[in-house]
Parts: structure tokens; C-alpha cells; sequence
């Protein structure tokens, strides 16, 4: 006997619920790369509209390419996320302006500051001139305590490859991953960001090469065959988080990694979605402790 109309149809209801609590009872972490993200599109109404939507989302997302020299465009976005998401509050850390030309650029934490916090920071370059010699622009690192997850300790590096470098800078980036496991005493890591470790920039034969991608400490999440790119002519996995320590590993949510689609989800055109970024954001889930999800 089938359930009258009615009663399967508030079952059915019930079930979404319960699958948007589930989901809401995971903390989310994401990369991405807002491509020249400074005063144009700060004033631009629509992409700031989108950029709240798909960065509230996440309880760190890290932001890369941003290019504002005053400052003024990354506080607008705090601003107007604090003010569309009313039941967090968003700070952020950024770095120093990166690039040894003219042209700079800052990678920029964005977290919910009553869900986590930031302990340390590590700004790679500026106590040591190796790093400032081997990168086009140096890795930003920044140590959390995050109370609800099951790993509440944990470093975030985050870095944009120069694309023809790439090849060299992932395998410079095992090394920075070392030294900040000696630093701050945790094998809890993540890499993420725009690493360009795809297409042409990245050969067959050079994999093999890459210390950050054969040591068996680390897990790259996104894989090889993902596209984290918008446009519809490309393919590439450009975008990557790479997991090390088997105990942050153990917090991840299986399959939780991937790129987010805001074409899709916002339901925009191929161009639209290209005036946001020319990157999808890559993004991850860590698990809960099971008291923080009794208390939700
Ligand atoms: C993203 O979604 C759009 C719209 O549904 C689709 O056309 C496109 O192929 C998707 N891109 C990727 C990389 O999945």
C-alpha cells in the first residue's frame, strides 16, 4: 500500500530538510580565484551580488587576484557579506601585495570569525630571501582553530603559480610545506589555490618531477580530469586542493571536493558567469565533532 498523495509529498519535503541540515553540519573551505578582482567590479552590482552568494557559502574561502591597491574593494565585499548573511560575521587576512613588477596582486583569507579564527600567519619572502628568489610571488600561510570540526587545528598555504613556473613552484612548495610542519609542530595541511597544475603548463613527463605530487604524504583532492574553468572552450584542473596528514584527511568528507559550478547554480550565461571570474572556486568539506552537530 503507497502512501496517500499528501503524506508522501510532506515525507518528500522532510527529506529535503533533512539532506540541507546535513549539508549545513559540515564547515566548508574554498579557493578561489576572482580574476582582477579590484574597484571595477567592486562596483559592479551583479558580480558583487554573486561574489556574497558564492563566498557565503564557505566558512574560509580563499580569494586570489586581488588587485587593490587601496584596499577599498575587499573591504566593500566584507561589507556587503556581513550584511547579506546576518547569522555570521566575515573578517578577513590578507597578504602583502605580491609580484616582483608592477603588476601585484594579494591572496586574501575571508572566515567567518564566530566559527573560526586565525593563530598565526606566515607571509613566505618576508623573513627569507630563498622564497622571495624561488616564487613570482610568495605563498601565504595561515594557521586556524576551528572549535567544531573534528580537526580543530589546522594550516591553510595558499598560493597562485606563475603559469610557465608551475612545474618549479609546486615542487618549491613541498619544501614550504615541510618547513611549516616544523614551524608550527602539526602535520594538518592544506594547499590550495590557483596552482595552474594542468594543460600545457604542466607536461606528462614533468609530474613526475613534482615532490608536492608523488610523496605519499600527500592527497590532491581534484583530480586531474576536473575543469575548474568557466569557459565553455577549456578543460583544465587548474584549480587544486592537495590534502597532507592523514588526520586532516580523516576530516574530510569523502567526494566533498570539487569545483563549485556558479554558472549552474546561479543559473547565469557562459558570459555572465565570465564577467565573476574565468575560475571556478574548488572547495571542500570538513566533518563536524559529534558534539558540535548534536548542538545544531
Ligand atoms: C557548468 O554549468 C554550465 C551550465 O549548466 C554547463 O554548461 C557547464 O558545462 C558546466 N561546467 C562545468 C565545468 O561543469
Amino acid at each position: 500500500m503507497g502512501l496517500p498523495g499528501a503524506t508522501a509529498q510532506a515525507f518528500t519535503f522532510l527529506l529535503i530538510l533533512l539532506g540541507e541540515q546535513l549539508a549545513a553540519s559540515t564547515f566548508k573551505i574554498c579557493a578561489f580565484n576572482i580574476r582582477s578582482f579590484g574597484k571595477a567590479k567592486a562596483a559592479n552590482q551583479k558580480v558583487m551580488g554573486a561574489l556574497v552568494q558564492i563566498l557565503s557559502r564557505c566558512d574560509i574561502s580563499a580569494v586570489q587576484e586581488v588587485r587593490d591597491s587601496k584596499g577599498s574593494a575587499i573591504r566593500m565585499l566584507l561589507r556587503e557579506m556581513n550584511r547579506h548573511d546576518s547569522s555570521h560575521h566575515y573578517g578577513f587576512l590578507e597578504s602583502k601585495r605580491l609580484g616582483r613588477g608592477s603588476y601585484k596582486e594579494q591572496n586574501v583569507f575571508v572566515y567567518r570569525t564566530d566559527v573560526v579564527s586565525v593563530t598565526d600567519w606566515c607571509q613566505l619572502g618576508e623573513d627569507d630571501s630563498r622564497a622571495f628568489e624561488a616564487f613570482a610571488r610568495e605563498p601565504f600561510a595561515a594557521r586556524f582553530h576551528s572549535p567544531t570540526t573534528v580537526v580543530s587545528d589546522f594550516v591553510l598555504l595558499l598560493h597562485h603559480a606563475s603559469p610557465r613556473e608551475a612545474v618549479r613552484e609546486l615542487d618549491l612548495l613541498f619544501g614550504v610545506c615541510m618547513e611549516l610542519v616544523q614551524r608550527w609542530k602539526t602535520q594538518n595541511l592544506m594547499v590550495l589555490g590557483d596552482l595552474n597544475a594542468a594543460g600545457t603548463y604542466i607536461s606528462a613527463r614533468a609530474w613526475a618531477r613534482i615532490r608536492l605530487r608523488n610523496h605519499l604524504a600527500f592527497h590532491w583532492l581534484i583530480g586531474d580530469k576536473e575543469d575548474t574553468t568557466v569557459s565553455h572552450r577549456t578543460c583544465c584542473a587548474y584549480d587544486r586542493i592537495i590534502v597532507h596528514g592523514e588526520e586532516l584527511l580523516g576530516a574530510v568528507v569523502p567526494r566533498s571536493a570539487k569545483p563549485f559550478n556558479f554558472t549552474q547554480a546561479l543559473g547565469l550565461s557562459e558570459e555572465e558567469a565570465l564577467e565573476i571570474s574565468d575560475h571556478y572556486p574548488v572547495e571542500v568539506n570538513l566533518r563536524l565533532a559529534p558534539k558540535a552537530q548534536r548542538e545544531l
